[in-house]
């Protein structure tokens, strides 16, 4: 039998905290999970998005409740002032999905001077995740889903210019950041387990989806030549309702289990099923380096 938003067990009373929620693959989620009885906190970068987002999923369903909080991702201060608020206001999380994204825009650097996709893909939500963890471990079984992409098979990270100061290749960059959420979630899920924690570390990717995510980078660098591509493509496109199926898997499936990754059936398109992540992202010893550079970029900026 197929995977569908209707195969997710009830939610009730269940707080799940979403970032870039307002769009895409996060917005599908949101409304999933929500249908299901959940809490879902909408973390946006933009509250006037957030709200009009809001409105549409209220006019979709009675069940669950909604709240919005603000997270911009680019901006470590953001981040650490979004934790606060939610541990002060909730006291406990059960399920953290590290949804949002930035592809391939020109070079364009974090509030902190740091390479955007690095900051917002990895970064930013190695902190959240890191910030968060005290109230999700407060909660049985509870779960950290991270969402990379099928570039994390071409990712390499740069260890000599992880923040693009001597050249930038966009699309490196992104496939960079997306190798690193891999190498991140691997990375946190064995951490968890060396200290016997409940909660899990799991990842997803969505293989390819129509949302916002391919417009804003085509307007980011006003290329018409992936403007035509990205319409020659439009037959391979799922639609994000499809997209958003294999990191609702990872978030709430009994069968899934910490350190695995789910993608869509045909990885680009179809159900979601367990899949292998990329070979660069299994050296422990390189998950670790990253880790320890991620950490005190975290630190210093705190
Ligand atoms: N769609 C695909 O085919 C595909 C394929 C592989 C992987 N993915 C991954 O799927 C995830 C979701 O993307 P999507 O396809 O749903 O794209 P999307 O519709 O563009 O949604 C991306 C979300 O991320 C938010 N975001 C961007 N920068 C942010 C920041 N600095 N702080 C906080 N939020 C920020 C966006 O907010 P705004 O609305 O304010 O810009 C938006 O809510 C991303 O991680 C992406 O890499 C998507």
């Amino acid at each position: 039998m197929k995977w569908t938003k209707h195969s997710i067990p009830d939610q009730t009373g269940r707080i799940a905290l979403i970032t870039g929620s307002n769009s895409g693959l996060g917005f599908e989620s949101a409304k999933a999970l929500l249908d299901k009885g959940a809490t879902v906190i909408m973390g946006c970068r933009s509250l006037q998005k957030a709200q009009t987002a809001k409105e549409l999923l209220l006019q979709s369903t009675n069940a669950g409740s909604i709240d919005l909080i603000h997270i911009d991702l680019a901006d470590l201060s953001s981040i650490h002032k979004a934790s606060e608020e939610l541990k002060a206001k909730y006291g406990r999380l059960n399920l953290l999905i590290n949804n949002a994204g930035v592809m391939a825009p020109p070079l364009t650097r974090s509030n902190q001077g740091l390479e955007l996709q690095f900051a917002v893909n990895h970064l930013g939500h190695m902190a959240l995740t890191i910030n968060l963890l005290p109230i999700l471990e407060k909660e049985r079984a509870s779960r950290v889903v991270t969402v990379t992409s099928g570039a994390q098979f071409m990712g390499q990270i740069s260890w000599g210019d992880l923040q693009s100061e001597k050249s930038y290749n966009r699309w490196g960059a992104y496939s960079q950041s997306k190798l690193a959420n891999v190498m991140f979630a691997l990375e946190l899920d064995a951490r968890l387990r060396q200290s016997e924690s409940d909660s899990s570390s799991l990842l997803a990717h969505p293989g390819l989806a129509r949302t916002n995510l391919q417009s804003t980078s085509v307007s980011s660098n006003k290329s018409w030549q992936e403007a035509i591509a990205y319409q020659l493509m439009g037959p391979l496109f799922q639609s994000a309702k499809m997209g958003s199926l294999p990191q609702l898997y990872a978030a709430t499936s009994i069968k899934a289990k910490g350190g695995q990754q789910y993608g869509p059936n045909f990885n680009f398109r179809g159900f979601p099923k367990l899949c292998r992540s990329a070979p660069s992202a299994l050296n422990k010893k390189k998950r670790k380096m990253l880790w320890e550079l991620s950490e005190a970029l975290i630190e210093k900026f705190k």
